[in-house]
């Protein structure tokens, strides 16, 4: 059978993660897919620098666009991040030239979602992005598929790992939140504008994706109640441990009578439930369906292997033809959310 031909845009961490994969595991990816799967095309900014993997076989594209628009490109991985620009312009052009996406960039999905999702829909074909939210956690997959027969009550959970780890921190060393800040900080963990880790947005767009998928709606980035965590201190996290609980950084997603409430919030959980004994960079969600109950899952919400495994994911369901709508249904079925503008609890 004829290959997958992938056009990857962007070769920093999740980039090379790819590429690594994809030479490491050819034949078993082949065996699962049904077809070989191989990277045509790559690009970056720098074209010189060693990225610690072979790039020979590869063609190189300057400009992601004109990556995005070639001719042997069948599917479009997008894994350069940022939410305007060339990510953005990139995969509408490989939209308009008739590829799959595969995309790790929440914040893109969270501006520009419903427009990117109908887009695809006119040109027959679809956005994964498995990788943006909870990184290797395979969430997406299943609220799309596995729970596709529940109607889902809530969706909750710790969804941006630099957080929880700098509030794991504080509790465990009794450290300050700025001392712990620029430990992480200095551990690479923060992005490039730490607002997106510490101010909540990140874990906002993620939330915002999955509240999406959950309810059928379209994707309300806007309407997230956000706080990040840079007000708690390490007063606050002793009181909550006299009282048995932890704070973390918690999303919640759901329908209530009034409307869509999505808030992300630092809350009080308590220490012996699944959520209080998250430590360091991990992620978890936890869904809620009515016909399955409760379901937690809990893994390595970044990093260069649990993403790229997430990428990997989506890009083979491609090579096997499954083509799920990119919120799960069609996006000129999702519905405009009436947001609750809840108090907080
Ligand atoms: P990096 O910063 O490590 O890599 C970004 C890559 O994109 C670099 O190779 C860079 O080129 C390239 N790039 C950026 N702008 C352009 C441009 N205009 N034209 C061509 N190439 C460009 O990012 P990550 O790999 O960490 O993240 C990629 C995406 O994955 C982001 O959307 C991020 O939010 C998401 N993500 C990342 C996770 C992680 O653990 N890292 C987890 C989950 C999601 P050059 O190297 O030459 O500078
Ligand atoms: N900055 C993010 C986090 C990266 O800390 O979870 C993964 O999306």
């Amino acid at each position: 059978p004829a290959p997958l031909r992938i056009g990857l845009a962007g070769l920093g961490t999740v980039g090379v993660g790819v590429i690594k994969i994809v030479q490491q595991h050819a034949d078993m990816i082949a065996m699962r897919a049904g077809r070989p799967i191989t990277i045509t095309a790559v690009s970056a900014r720098d074209a010189t620098r060693d990225r610690g993997v072979d790039l020979s076989g590869f063609a190189w594209e300057s400009d992601p666009v004109a990556l995005a628009r070639r001719d042997d490109v069948d599917v479009f991985v997008e894994v350069m991040g940022g939410h305007e620009g060339a990510a953005k312009d990139a995969t509408e052009a490989a939209l308009a030239t008739g590829k799959d996406v595969v995309t790790a960039n929440k914040a893109l999905l969270a501006h520009y979602g419903q427009a990117l999702a109908d887009s695809a829909e006119a040109a027959g074909r679809t956005i994964r992005f498995e990788a943006a939210v909870a990184g290797g956690i395979p969430i997406i997959k299943a609220l799309t598929e596995g729970l596709a027969g529940n109607a889902i009550r809530r969706v909750m959970g710790v969804m941006n790992g630099t957080c929880n780890y700098i509030l794991t921190r504080m509790e465990d060393t009794g450290l300050p939140y700025d001392v712990v800040f620029e430990e992480a900080r200095a551990l690479g963990y923060l992005e490039a504008d730490p607002n997106l880790d510490v101010g909540g947005i990140d874990a906002s767009h993620k939330l915002s994706l999955l509240a999406s998928i959950a309810f059928g709606t379209q994707v309300s980035f806007d309407a997230v109640e956000m706080e990040g965590i840079g007000a708690v201190s390490i007063d606050d996290i002793r009181r909550a441990g006299d009282m048995g609980y932890r704070i973390k950084l918690l999303g919640v997603a759901q329908m209530t009578g009034r409307g869509l409430e999505q808030r992300m919030t630092p809350c009080l959980v308590p220490c012996d439930s699944p959520l209080g004994q998250l430590s360091g960079g991990t992620n978890m969600v936890v869904v809620e369906g009515d016909a399955v109950g409760q379901i937690v899952l809990r893994g390595a919400g970044a990093g260069q292997g649990p993403t790229a495994s997430a990428v990997m994911g989506d890009v083979i369901d491609l090579a096997r033809g499954i083509r799920t709508p990119t919120f799960g249904v069609p996006a000129a079925h999702l519905t405009v959310p009436v947001a609750a503008h809840s108090a907080a609890p």
